[in-house]
């Protein structure tokens, strides 16, 4: 008697008596193999459809990234117009926080979320008279209470944008200090989100080390001796530290 074995070797069939059965394995062989091929190419079209989706989507947030960068565009042409003395100061001040957040070892998202609300972080001065944000002396209490306003209304301004970052947040923040004696709602520690920390630091020794209406420059060893002063107490010590290892041992300066 001839034995042969089908296709995957399971069952000895007897060539004479299983011709039949034989017959019908090949037929559902080939059915499964067609079956197989109609779902490797179901497959096909669904990873096809997949990567159409997934570029959509990637096309949509490269639209979405662009029209938020024109919005930012578009409100520091604002103020550079109304203000460039503010221009100028956000830039800088946008530049040294994302150098102190990379120096932090922040992830890059975050470093970048800091570089954004750094570039349009005094925008709510926008509403303060221009002569008050000129004055060749130094304010009166009044005008004083007066540009204390700037962090919320630039929150204001901000918040319904879509950022991927909480900048309206950190605008909001950049003017609280650690020890509560900040404005406009006297956060303090922990309370004070750290990009608006570093925001904070940045802020100042930009400030420090610029020529104002009313004085002029006094220059970076004035600055961060200021922020060592009161590190811990007005200003977050971790972003203290990495702005003075920045200047004293990166050679960072402002452009
Ligand atoms: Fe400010
Ligand atoms: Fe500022």
């Amino acid at each position: 008697m001839n034995h042969s074995f089908d296709w995957v070797g399971r069952a000895p069939t007897v060539e004479r008596a299983g011709m039949q059965g034989q017959e019908k394995t090949e037929d559902s062989l080939i059915r499964e193999i067609r079956e197989l091929r109609d779902r490797i190419a179901e497959l096909d079209r669904l990873a096809v459809a997949h990567r159409m989706t997934e570029q959509a989507l990637a096309q949509s947030l490269e639209k979405l990234r662009r029209a938020t960068g024109v919005v930012i565009d578009v409100i520091i042409m604002a103020v550079e117009t109304r203000d460039p003395y503010t221009a100028g100061h956000q830039n800088r001040v946008a530049d040294l926080a994302r150098s102190i957040a990379a120096e932090m070892r922040l992830p890059a998202d975050v470093i970048d979320g800091i570089r954004v609300a750094g570039r349009i972080h005094d925008v709510g001065k926008i509403s303060i008279p221009a002569e008050v944000l000129t004055r060749p002396r130094h304010l009166s209490p009044a005008e004083y209470s007066l540009v204390k306003t700037h962090p919320e209304i630039g929150y204001e301004i901000l918040k319904n944008i879509d950022f991927t970052h909480p900048v309206a947040q950190m605008v909001y923040q950049h003017h609280e200090r650690m020890n509560g004696s900040g404005y406009p709602r006297g956060l303090s520690g922990e309370a004070i989100m750290p990009e608006a920390r570093i925001l904070a630091v940045a802020d100042v020794v930009e400030a420090i080390c610029s020529r104002r209406s009313y004085r002029s420059a006094l220059g970076i060893e004035k600055a961060l001796k200021e922020i060592l002063q009161y590190r811990d107490v007005l200003y977050d010590g971790e972003a203290v530290d990495a702005c003075v290892a920045l200047f004293r041992d990166r050679g960072f300066r402002f452009k």
